[in-house]
């Protein structure tokens, strides 16, 4: 989905959404409104933790009626950009989570490579770096095989930063520097991906509560701390659909800290706390 790119559309709740009682809820319509703006359905996510973070930088602002704010958005790109910072949370970093990196490579990749190919979706990619973490452990596990890696987030800002393959000495903080070198150059301060690396992985916009892909059509998907942000029941739908987009044998991992709560009900069977295999 495109987000600034799209033309801006007037606001279409102008006032805020009645409630039974004669209560009125401004979230619900700053929901509507920022839905028509931007496509991003902010009510599929949690509400008590994304309504405070929508509240409180209006606030800063000294907005509190939030239909006021969804005037301010419409009207105001840089307030949008600043605030789509804010919702979309893209924090990331080379090798996050380094621990996984290493089971995934020992456990997962080496079994993939068997098929002569990876295909792979980091689901929620942010600006790249999963992607091209994940294009250096395929590489270095499993020097053979051909690795396909398709990146999808949201954000357009991100996907466009993504697509250059450049990060900075923050993103690269616990990245392992034999692996950091073999497969970045150094570039101004930060880190550029080699050629190799570049070819491997492509990005695009792409909302996961809408995308529908194809099943079956996967080898290995990523979606770590994507899932957090969505209500329980959007987090279980997507899990699932994420499931279906497996090939049997394949396998989805999640974040450390994350789980898919019936994972048989998936046709998934866990095989590390954050690593599912599809059974077939
Ligand atoms: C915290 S980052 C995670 C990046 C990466 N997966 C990692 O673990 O380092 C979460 C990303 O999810 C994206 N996101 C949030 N809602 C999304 C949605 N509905 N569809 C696609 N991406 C979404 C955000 O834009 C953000 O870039």
């Amino acid at each position: 989905m495109s987000t600034l790119d799209r033309p801006l559309r007037t606001v279409a709740e102008g006032t805020a959404t009645r409630l039974g009682g004669g209560a009125t809820d401004d979230y619900i319509s700053f929901c509507r409104a920022f839905r028509s703006l931007t496509r991003i359905d902010l009510g599929q996510y949690k509400r008590g933790q994304m309504e405070r973070r929508v509240r409180t930088f209006a606030l800063r602002g000294g907005v509190t009626d939030l239909v006021a704010y969804a005037r301010t958005l419409e009207s105001d790109p840089v307030e949008l950009e600043r605030f789509l910072d804010r919702v979309t949370i893209n924090v990331s970093q080379l090798w996050r989570n380094p621990q996984q990196w290493s089971l995934l490579a020992r456990d997962v990749i080496t079994e993939l490579a068997g098929g002569g190919s990876i295909r792979a979706w980091s689901a929620g990619s942010s600006y790249g770096a999963e992607a091209f973490t994940l294009a250096a452990v395929c590489k270095d596990a499993a020097a053979t095989a051909r690795v396909d890696i398709l990146g999808t987030d949201i954000d357009k800002r991100m996907v466009e930063r993504a697509r250059r393959g450049w990060f900075s000495a923050d993103d690269a903080r616990d990245a392992p520097s034999a692996e950091l070198r073999r497969w970045f150059v150094e570039s101004g301060d930060g880190w550029q991906a080699k050629p190799e690396l570049l070819r491997s992985v492509r990005f695009d916009v792409g909302d996961l509560l809408r995308i529908e892909p194809a099943k079956g059509s996967y080898d290995l998907i990523l979606c770590r701390n994507t899932v957090i942000y969505f209500s329980e029941d959007v987090r279980d739908a997507l899990h699932a659909r994420l499931a279906e987009a497996l090939r049997p044998g394949g396998y989805l991992l999640v974040g450390s800290t994350e789980r898919v709560s019936s994972p048989a009900a998936c046709g998934l069977e866990s095989c590390l706390p954050f690593i599912y295999r599809k059974v077939a």
